[in-house]
């Protein structure tokens, strides 16, 4: 059985951990609405010796702030372009928070125009700084910065597949609090793969391979998923103007850095979905089950059992990814 997500106390107790070298991570928009709590869940993650934080405004004041809470490393501030080399370097574990959130009636793709850059200087720094790194990104469009940022480091000379990240995990999270909800226990009990992408109809929560199983018939699997697939939108309504999801994403992520930090310690079993190079299905980037080890990915789990239903969601949503690679990496040809 997957344990996607599963790990209750991943962000909080990870005694493994102890025995392996000390780590660093570096989130780079550590300033934001998510980059500000991402970086305070992710100072509870044992391991961590730095914790590099870096943003386009001051750091200062927030490294100073978090660097008193009473967990052992250093917390680093770092500011401006000049400082994101410096930021990265020697990193074991890079987590992207930067860039614009969508505003109502935006869909994500349209985020590609401020943010696309974003994938570019980043992985450019990476490719310099820390070419070992794993490189996560929550930056959005996910399904266009991930194929964006694999072409910057081709060119680098630096692309390691198993290195890259888009962090759905959110999408997990969602499925696991509205699944428990609706099941009347708790979202740590639900175990779901969630496969595809990151926006819309690409994420596909696979509601019939549940555990436990979902009890409920075909208008509520399609009510769920709808309101998974949508959560996104629903929390950018409820912001009127004000932005995306920040902490709820800023859990996600630190529950995934967590997972990554995990298999850089050799922990067996890390299982988390994430949206990464993948010849699971034709698109190259698409977002399934893998197990993480010292090097990243360290083994795509092959894709699980789908209904009908969910069969034909998948093929709606594989053209849909196609073109978001094609446009990704597009991107970074005519950056670059
Ligand atoms: C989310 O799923 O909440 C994020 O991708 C932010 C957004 O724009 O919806």
């Amino acid at each position: 059985m997957f344990l996607l997500g599963g790990q209750k106390s991943s962000i909080i107790i990870a005694p493994w951990l102890m025995a392996v070298r000390t780590l660093k991570v570096t989130v780079v928009g550590a300033g934001g609405g998510i980059g500000q709590p991402l970086s305070l869940l992710i100072r509870r993650c044992p391991g961590i010796d730095e914790l590099a934080l870096h943003d386009l405004s001051d750091m200062k004041g927030i490294a100073a702030d978090l660097s008193h809470v009473s967990q052992s490393g250093k917390v680093i501030a770092f500011t401006g372009d000049e400082e994101l080399e410096p930021a990265l370097t020697r990193a074991d574990v890079v987590v992207v928070a930067a860039g614009m959130p969508r505003l109502p009636g935006m869909q994500r793709d349209h985020l590609m125009a401020a943010n696309g850059c974003v994938a570019v200087k980043v992985a450019t720094a990476v490719s310099k700084a820390s070419p070992k790194a794993l490189l996560a990104f929550i930056t959005n469009p996910i399904n266009m910065i991930v194929p964006t940022a694999a072409e910057v480091l081709k060119v680098h000379g630096t692309y390691d597949p198993r290195r890259l990240f888009g962090i759905t995990t959110l999408d997990v999270v969602r499925s696991k609090k509205f699944i428990g909800d609706s099941m009347n226990i708790s979202p740590d009990e639900v175990n779901i793969p969630v496969i595809g992408g990151h926006a819309g109809i690409t994420i596909l929560p696979l509601i019939s391979q549940c555990q436990p199983g979902f009890k409920g018939g075909p208008k509520e699997v399609q009510e769920l998923t709808h309101r998974i697939q949508e959560a996104g939108t629903e929390v950018v309504n409820a912001k009127a103007g004000r932005g995306s999801a920040t902490l709820s994403m800023a859990y996600a992520g630190a529950h995934f850095v967590g997972s990554l930090l995990r298999g850089i310690g050799g922990q067996e079993g890390v299982i988390e979905c994430a949206f990464v190079a993948s010849e699971l299905t034709d698109p190259p980037f698409f977002a399934s089950p893998l197990e993480l080890g010292k090097d990243g990915i360290k083994r795509y789990i092959p894709l699980p059992q789908m209904s009908d239903s969910e069969k034909e969601a998948l093929e709606k949503l594989l053209p849909i990814l196609r073109k978001n690679a094609e446009e990704g990496i597009q991107f970074a040809k005519n950056y670059l």
